[in-house]
């Protein structure tokens, strides 16, 4: 699974600013700051979270991916990475799982088994930040092209999502409803729950 928009897309993110969720979890990290990137395309949040201080765990499924982030942080001692998927990943201890526009991917039959890997990496006082995509997104349309990205879309209705966080105690909860556009320059109806959460 490889594609011109997928390379595009990274093109686009790779300097792009590092969200303001990102910025405020880090500021929530006792050490050690160990950090699992599940997802990291080209790569912005693990420069953010290296120069943060944190030994980076950072994996994504497709071959694109890691081989930037490998050419990027060369020579850098503190970042793990592998070419992985969710599921597939062996998490390690973490304080700090960050899932940024990326388990919007996960296969739905996975999550489950996924989520609780998560779970189970992060102690208590851990922080998990991430987004899940909502019913309303363009991509959670059945007519949504899906061929040139991932092929899996999860999507999550509020009440659906907030049980997955009984174990945690939620500090953030953004949902953006929207109308925007992608990191390429389309139009796009965002339906989007931004989520930092401390583990009980
Ligand atoms: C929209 S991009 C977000 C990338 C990055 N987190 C960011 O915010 O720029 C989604 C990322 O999830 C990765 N991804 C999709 N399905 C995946 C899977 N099953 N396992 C691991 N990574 C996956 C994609 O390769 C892609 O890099």
């Amino acid at each position: 699974m490889s594609s011109k928009e997928i390379s595009d897309y990274y093109d686009a993110t790779v300097d792009r600013e590092v969200r303001s969720d990102l910025q405020q979890a880090i500021k929530l990290v006792d050490e050690p700051k160990i950090a699992i990137d599940c997802g990291c395309g080209a790569g912005r949040d693990v420069a953010y979270l290296l120069a943060n201080g944190f030994i980076v765990h950072a994996f994504d499924i497709e071959s694109d991916s890691i081989l930037r982030c490998k050419k990027r942080f060369e020579g850098k001692d503190n970042v793990f990475l592998s070419r992985d998927s969710f599921n597939r990943f062996s998490y390690p201890f973490a304080s700090l799982v960050l899932a940024d526009a990326s388990l919007f991917f996960c296969p739905e039959s996975e999550f489950s088994e996924v989520w609780s890997k998560i779970n189970k990496s992060l102690s208590p006082g851990g922080i998990f930040v991430g987004s899940f995509l909502g019913p309303n997104d363009t991509m959670a349309n059945p007519n949504y092209r899906k061929e040139s990205f991932w092929p899996d879309i999860l999507v999550f209705k509020e009440v659906q999502l907030r049980p997955k966080f009984n174990s945690f105690e939620i500090i953030n909860w953004t949902e953006h409803n929207i109308d925007g556009k992608t990191a390429q320059g389309r139009s796009h109806h965002w339906h989007i729950f931004s989520i930092i959460a401390k583990k009980i």
